[in-house]
């Protein structure tokens, strides 16, 4: 339903235009008894998360995070935000913009930045996932977290670079989808994505018709010479 290849940055128009030939696909799913109707759903408890709204909802949390323009459906909600909650679909997807669980052997990014500032529900190991880099390399600084201890939101935590590397980076506007889709289409990283706009979380202006959010994407990033140190 979200092949890798395919672009990211669909108009919203484009995947709802697309939807009833993906219902028409699933033989037991009985189209006409979804619920169609776009909903809010205010956060009213701490820790809520995106997997519990999408449970609440009977939605796929991927299929929210896509409507609601978020970085990662991993960042835990802030307590007073509101999500959009898209039409029901036969498919709801629970899988695609989840960062794979695969093992990270770089120790260091290219190109930066160097400054990661921490969003609700982090940990070091999933900074680390976001930036494709070992849990270890973050952890070898002189942090005292263990890898998986809740860090808490708004800090910065130095993130060790290849140098000399450097990235290109050019504004962009998320027309649709999660950061992970932009990652995997311009082969970077969601979390450098997330270190260039450090305060940008999800936005509802695909509901409200509002313009789009404009980011700025770091592509392109690579090594400059063969002699590389990390810098921590
Ligand atoms: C599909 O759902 C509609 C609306 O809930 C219902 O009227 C209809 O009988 C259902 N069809 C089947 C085949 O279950
Ligand atoms: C349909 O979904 C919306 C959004 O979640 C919700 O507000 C509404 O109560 C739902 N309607 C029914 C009949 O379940
Ligand atoms: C929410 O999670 C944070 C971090 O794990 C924790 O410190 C806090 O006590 C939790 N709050 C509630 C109400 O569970
Ligand atoms: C995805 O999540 C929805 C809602 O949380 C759930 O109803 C559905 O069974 C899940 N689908 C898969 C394939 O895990
Ligand atoms: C990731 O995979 C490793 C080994 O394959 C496993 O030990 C670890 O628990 C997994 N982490 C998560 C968050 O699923
Ligand atoms: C993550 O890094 C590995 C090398 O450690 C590389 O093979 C892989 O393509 C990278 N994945 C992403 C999504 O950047
Ligand atoms: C995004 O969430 C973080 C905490 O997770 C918060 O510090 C920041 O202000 C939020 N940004 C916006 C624009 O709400
Ligand atoms: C590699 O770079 C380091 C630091 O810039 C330098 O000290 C070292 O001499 C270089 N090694 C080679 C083989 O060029």
């Amino acid at each position: 339903m979200w092949p890798r290849s395919s672009p990211s940055l669909v108009a919203a128009t484009t995947l709802l235009a697309s939807m009833p030939s993906v219902l028409a696909t699933s033989a037991s799913c009985n189209s006409t008894a979804l619920n169609t109707t776009l909903g809010l759903y205010p956060i009213t408890v701490e820790n809520t998360t995106v997997f519990d709204v999408a449970k609440a909802t009977n939605r796929g949390v991927c299929d929210i995070g896509r409507y609601n323009l978020m970085a990662d459906v991993t960042i835990i909600p802030n307590v007073g935000q509101t999500l959009v909650i898209p039409p029901e679909v036969c498919d709801p997807d629970n899988e695609t913009c989840l960062l794979p669980n695969v093992t990270r052997t770089q120790t260091c990014i290219n190109g930066g930045p160097r400054l990661y500032y921490t969003v609700n529900g982090d940990t070091l190991d999933i900074v680390a996932r976001r930036l494709n880099i070992t849990t270890a390399s973050l952890m070898s600084d002189d942090t005292a977290y263990t890898a998986d201890e809740v860090l808490a939101p708004g800090q910065f935590l130095k993130v060790p670079l290849c140098s000399p590397s450097e990235c290109t980076i050019k504004p962009f506007t998320l027309e649709f989808g999660v950061y992970k889709d932009i990652a995997d289409e311009y082969d970077t990283t969601v979390g450098q994505i997330m270190m260039l706009s450090p305060t940008y979380n999800y936005s509802t202006a695909l509901l409200e018709g509002k313009g789009r959010p404009s980011l700025d994407l770091p592509f392109n990033c690579a090594a400059t010479s063969t002699n590389i140190t990390v810098l921590s």
